[in-house]
């Protein structure tokens, strides 16, 4: 405890490192909190509901448990709807949930709400995987329990989760009461005034189909209607307890409950753990899902409680190794950074079919819909720490080829394929498709992934299997989009298309767009003739596959060449777009801070006719493609946008930092990353309680080493410029390249790099290149 006293001086979370600590229960805070405390392993995620029930008001909390992939479908309805308009919408269902645990002593329930909590601590435990809540309630009559609460979501058995309840009657004897519940009726989130949350799922989204109790097993078959998705939530229970007790189990009309009497004398204790399995029909047989179900819970209780918190362990000792950055000199930035990564892993797909939601499995804001979040957010973080998650990513993109072949020829484009903007399951889900479907730039973002995992990884088996096909269908929309324009001296133009920043939409010649496609069809081009020299076999199958033909991949070329970049010799900047500098700027002196976000209190439209974004959108593309612009045009194009700039997105913050940092504003740097690393512990933008922000998370990772330690990798060369924030003794972590893994330590004045494993890697520190062997050497560099 003594630890975490000191952890609470700062933060209201405490400032340990690896630990997340709530002292005091607070409803004020719980919404959020159930956020923060969620769980997950990229395949179950639950939220940090209380476990023994809670009778709160509905705007106070929303239990939630989600599994990735599974959702509901429904259509969307226009007022006014126009040809090719995404139907319908998908859903990340609310499922079954069986976490739990309503305990009562004689005539008297457990209600955190009433009586007196004497103490209470909650800590998520990001070293070990676990959340534990332990407290000591006294109730309206004066009886007093020791509660302990641990909860785990497997990462290593990805359809296990386990609630472990330890309970001592402190100043009484008599029957204590455990009932567990699996409750099948669960609630979705409606917020109809906010587009970033926005569902019209009902209660009932899920049918539950079929009830099962048989010697100790319980289960509920559940069902979607529209997307005939079907699941099997189960549970069964180990009492080891010396304790004297009966049993009685109810079905009721929306689950199945299970109550447990004690008869407890005073200073007894009462142990219960319930494990919990989830199986959907989208990876188990529908005849499976309960045999499937019912061993996962039979493994669950064979390896046991503590067994199972051992192999977490070992899974996040692994993890950490090679995901850990240590920051020294601030407690509260280790802290979030810490936080940030733990989520992305709970969060994050590992199974080529699923992916990372805006809000991970913590909440349902975005309806669980997976965005280019993943490929220019998160990516990074997975490809340079955990390159086989990283892979996982890129085959869930091309699991949904063929769907992104379907929209392309929705959206007329005779050939080719077209990512969709927001989705799940893999159809276009955005019903606003100014903000939406506009946005090209997706085709863009994910060749940008596959290309720097070919730079990291070498992967050539992947390009061959996976990648080459995605690259030579999606390159083919910007040639059937652009045109090479007449009055622009022949340069090839694209229109109407909508940039990183939402708050300007359908442009023509978007910057980021352009330099992005450039790049890609470049890309295209080149990978096609390597294939035709070095695999011409698998180059004929996947042109034979796509029908691909030479001319084609001559006008990638022709397309990339002649690409048409907007640029300002004026004011020396890349104009957002054609129009953006004809607009006039946003009025920021007279906008009261509540009218932010804009999009919350201003029309589109008005929004649209001003100069102001809503996040990084020029300055993105400076930072991705980095190598093609000079030093000062990054400067002269920061001043301009970054006055310009609300930060209305979480996707913002961090890419100001990591420029700032290059050109070497550093003040800027540290104040945007500090408003990017804890803003989900600190709720910055008021909306954690629907879910943590993965973007911003992965941004988070992307300000340390593509920020201050300025690693870049470009054409397979990896290079570092390290400057360490002043408020930082050193800042250290690895990260895995050609299959080597890199220690990178910086600190004020110096840097140091030692090759871990792999053999040879050679790098650039600033102007030098560097090769290392894998021969423990240290080296320092002056900085
Ligand atoms: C941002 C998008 C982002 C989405 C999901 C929006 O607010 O403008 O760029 O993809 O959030 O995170």
């Amino acid at each position: 405890m003594s630890d975490i006293k000191d952890a609470l001086q700062q933060g209201k979370y405490g400032n340990h490192p690896w630990r997340i600590i709530e002292t005091s229960f607070d409803i004020e805070t719980n919404f959020v909190d159930e956020t923060i405390f969620a769980l997950g392993n990229g395949y179950i995620g639950t939220r940090g509901r209380l476990e023994e029930g809670y009778r709160g008001s509905k705007s106070s909390g929303k239990h939630g448990t989600y599994i990735n992939g599974f959702y509901e479908s429904y259509p969307i309805h226009y007022g006014e709807k126009a040809y090719g308009y995404a139907k319908n919408n998908q859903v990340m269902v609310n499922v079954a949930d069986a976490t739990m645990l309503k305990i009562s002593m004689e005539d008297e329930t457990l209600d955190l709400l009433k009586g007196k909590l004497l103490e209470y601590e909650r800590v998520l435990d990001m070293r070990a995987g676990i959340l534990y809540r332990n407290y000591l309630w006294e109730s309206p009559k004066g009886r007093r329990l020791k509660v302990e609460f641990k909860k785990v979501v497997s990462l290593v058995h990805k359809h296990l989760l386990a609630v472990d309840l330890k309970i001592i009657p402190l100043n009484f004897s008599g029957e204590i009461c455990v009932t567990s519940v699996l409750e099948g009726l669960t609630d979705n989130v409606r917020e109809e005034n906010d587009p970033r949350v926005g569902s019209k799922l009902q209660k009932d989204a899920l049918r539950t189909t079929e009830t099962l109790t048989k010697n100790g097993f319980y289960g509920l078959i559940q069902q979607t209607e529209n997307t005939d998705m079907k699941l099997v939530a189960a549970m069964n229970h180990d009492i080891k307890t010396s304790l004297h007790y009966t049993s009685k189990e109810k079905k009721t009309d929306t689950g199945i409950s299970c109550s447990y009497s004690f008869k407890a004398k005073q200073g007894d204790t009462l142990y219960l753990t319930k494990y919990i399995a989830y199986h959907t029909t989208k990876d188990t047989r529908e005849k499976q899902l309960i045999s499937r179900a019912r061993d996962m819970l039979d493994i669950g209780t064979e390896v046991g409680f503590s067994r199972l918190l051992e192999k977490q362990k070992k899974y996040l000792d692994i993890f950490w190794k090679d995901a850990f950055i240590e920051i020294k000199g601030d407690p509260l930035l280790q802290q979030g950074l810490n936080f940030n990564l733990f989520h992305l892993l709970q969060s994050v797909g590992k199974d080529g079919t699923t992916n990372i939601a805006a809000k991970g499995l913590t909440g349902q804001g975005y309806n669980g819909h997976y965005f280019w979040d993943t490929e220019i957010y998160i990516f990074p973080f997975f490809l340079y720490t955990q390159p086989q998650i990283a892979k996982e990513l890129l085959k869930y993109r091309y699991s949904i080829l063929d769907k992104a072949r379907e929209r392309a020829r929705e959206m007329a484009h005779s050939k080719g394929a077209l990512y969709p903007w927001r989705t799940i399951g893999g159809e276009e889900c955005s019903a606003y498709y100014p903000a939406g479907t506009a946005q090209y730039h997706i085709n863009a973002d994910i060749i940008y992934a596959l290309k720097k995992y070919m730079e990291a990884t070498e992967d050539i088996e992947f390009f061959l299997s996976y990648g080459a096909e995605m690259l030579f269908e999606t390159a083919r929309i910007w040639v059937d989009v652009g045109i090479f324009n007449e009055k622009k001296q022949n340069q090839f133009c694209i229109h109407c298309v909508t940039g990183p920043d939402e708050y300007t939409a359908m442009v023509n010649n978007n910057f980021y767009t352009n330099v992005m496609a450039k790049t890609h069809l470049q890309y295209a081009y080149d990978m096609a003739k390597f294939l035709q020299e070095f695999h011409p076999q698998q180059y004929r199958a996947i042109a034979k596959k796509i029908d691909l033909d030479e001319k084609e991949v001559t006008d990638w070329g022709k397309a990339a060449a002649s690409m048409y970049i907007p640029y300002d010799p004026d004011l020396g900047i890349y104009p957002q777009d054609d129009s953006f500098l004809e607009k006039k700027k946003w009025d920021f002196h007279n906008t009261p801070k509540e009218n932010y976000p804009l999009l919350l209190h201003y029309h589109p439209l008005v929004i649209y006719r001003h100069q102001v974004l809503k996040q990084a959108d020029t300055i993105l593309a400076l930072f991705l493609l980095g190598n093609q612009f000079k030093r000062e045009d990054k400067v002269r194009n920061y001043q301009y946008y970054e006055t310009i700039t609300t930060h209305d997105s979480s996707l913002s913050h961090c890419i100001y930092s990591i420029i700032a940092a290059e050109i070497g504003y550093e003040e800027d740097a540290h104040s945007f990353f500090q408003q990017n690393v804890r803003m989900d512990l600190e709720d910055h933008h008021k909306n954690t309680h629907y879910g943590v922000h993965t973007a911003n998370m992965g941004g988070t990772w992307m300000c340390i080493v593509h920020g201050f330690a300025g690693m870049r990798s470009y054409e397979g060369m990896l290079s570092f410029k390290p400057k360490l924030p002043k408020a930082w003794d050193s800042c250290s972590f690895s990260i895995i390249f050609k299959g080597c893994r890199l220690q990178v330590t910086i600190e004020k004045k110096k840097a140091y790099y030692q090759l871990l494993t792999g053999g040879e890697l050679s790098f650039y520190h600033y102007d030098e290149a560097i090769s290392l062997k894998e021969d423990n050497r240290i080296i320092e560099r002056a900085l």
